[in-house]
C-alpha cells in the first residue's frame, strides 16, 4: 500500500493504475478510522482493481465552534486499517495542500441542503461538496462509496454528481453500529460512560418508528411527535431535529411514504450524533 502526501504523486499513480485498464475506487474519510469506514474499503476493494482511501479532516466544513482542533486524529491506525481492508493508496494532503492561500472556488448544492444538518450547520455541506470534488478530480475514481449513516451527505454527493456530470458511480452502504444500536462514530469516543449509554436512545427510537411504519403509522406529524418525546425521556439527549422527509429531495412530508428519511441530531453531553432509518 502506497500513501502519497501531494496531488501530483496521487495523480502519477491513478493515470498509471488506468493506462493498464484498471477501475479505481475511492474511500473518502477524514480518518480515525473504525468498522464503519472499513466497510466501505472493503467494499470498494471487493468491486475495484484498486482502492484509494483519503484521510483529510477537511478545515472548510467545519463551523467556527466546531470540534476542528479536537477532531480526533491517528494516522498510524489507520495506515494499518486500510492496509487489512485492501486499499492501494492513501491519499494523506496537507491543508495547504488542498487549499493553498489564493483559493476562492466553491461547489454549492441547493436546497437539499438547506434542511436537517443544513440548517445548524451553515456552510458545511459546501465545505463537504467542494473537497469531494476535488478528490473526484484529483483521484478520478469509478465508483465512490459513502455511508448511509450520513444520509444528507449521500443524498448530496449523488445530486453534485448527477447536476455537475462526473463521471462515476456513487455507492451508498449500510451503517455499521455498536452492539447496542449506536452507529459507528470517531465522535463516539468524545462521549462518557453515562453518555454513552443514553446515546443508545437515537437507535432504539428509530427502531420504534421503523416498527411503527410496518405496523401502518402513515401520519408524520403523530409519528414525529412521539418520537421527540421518546428521545426527550432521556436526560442527557437534547434534540437539535428529528424530521420525516421524502428520500430524495430530503423536504419535509406529511403522509408517510417510500421513500422517506427520518432523520435525528441528538445533542448527548457535548457531543452532537446523527443517525436516520431509511424506508424503501
Ligand atoms: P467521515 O466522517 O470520516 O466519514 C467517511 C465516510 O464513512 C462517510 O461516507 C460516512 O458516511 C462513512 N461512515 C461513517 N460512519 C459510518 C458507519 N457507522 N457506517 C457506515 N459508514 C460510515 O463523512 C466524512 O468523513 C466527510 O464529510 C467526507 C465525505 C470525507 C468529506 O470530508
Amino acid at each position: 500500500m502506497k500513501i502519497a502526501e501531494t496531488k501530483q504523486e496521487t495523480r502519477k499513480i491513478v493515470k498509471e493504475w488506468k493506462k493498464q485498464g484498471l477501475s479505481v475506487g475511492l474511500v473518502p474519510t477524514m480518518g480515525f478510522l473504525h468498522e464503519g469506514h472499513e466497510s466501505l474499503i472493503l467494499k470498494s476493494a471487493a468491486e475495484n482493481d484498486k482502492t484509494v482511501v483519503s484521510v483529510f479532516v477537511n478545515p472548510m466544513q467545519f463551523g467556527k465552534n466546531e470540534d476542528l482542533e479536537d477532531y480526533p486524529r491517528d494516522f498510524e491506525r489507520d495506515c494499518s486499517i486500510c492496509r487489512k481492508a485492501g486499499a492501494d493508496l492513501i491519499f494523506h494532503p496537507c491543508p495547504q495542500e488542498m487549499y493553498p492561500a489564493d483559493f476562492f472556488s466553491y461547489v454549492n448544492v441547493d436546497r437539499i441542503t438547506e434542511g436537517l444538518c443544513g440548517s445548524d450547520r451553515p456552510g458545511h455541506f459546501r465545505g463537504v461538496c467542494t473537497v469531494v470534488s476535488k478528490l473526484f478530480h484529483i483521484t478520478t475514481p469509478d465508483r465512490a462509496y459513502f455511508g448511509q449513516k450520513d444520509a444528507q451527505q449521500l443524498a448530496v454527493i449523488k445530486k453534485m454528481v448527477q447536476d455537475l456530470d462526473f463521471d462515476l458511480q456513487v455507492i451508498g452502504c449500510p451503517t455499521v453500529r455498536e452492539a447496542d444500536g449506536l452507529a459507528k462514530s470517531s465522535r463516539n469516543t468524545y462521549l462518557s460512560p453515562e453518555e454513552r449509554k443514553a446515546a443508545a436512545v437515537i437507535h432504539r427510537t428509530l427502531e420504534y418508528a421503523k416498527e411503527a411504519i410496518s405496523q401502518g403509522q402513515r401520519d408524520a406529524g403523530e409519528l414525529k411527535k412521539e418520537l421527540v418525546s421518546r428521545i426527550e425521556k432521556e436526560p442527557l439527549a437534547e434534540i437539535d431535529y428529528i424530521e420525516l422527509v421524502d428520500g430524495e429531495l430530503l423536504q419535509p412530508v406529511k403522509v408517510l411514504k417510500k421513500p422517506l428519511l427520518i432523520a435525528a441530531a441528538v445533542r448527548v453531553g457535548k457531543t452532537r450524533l446523527i443517525d436516520n432509518y431509511f424506508w424503501e
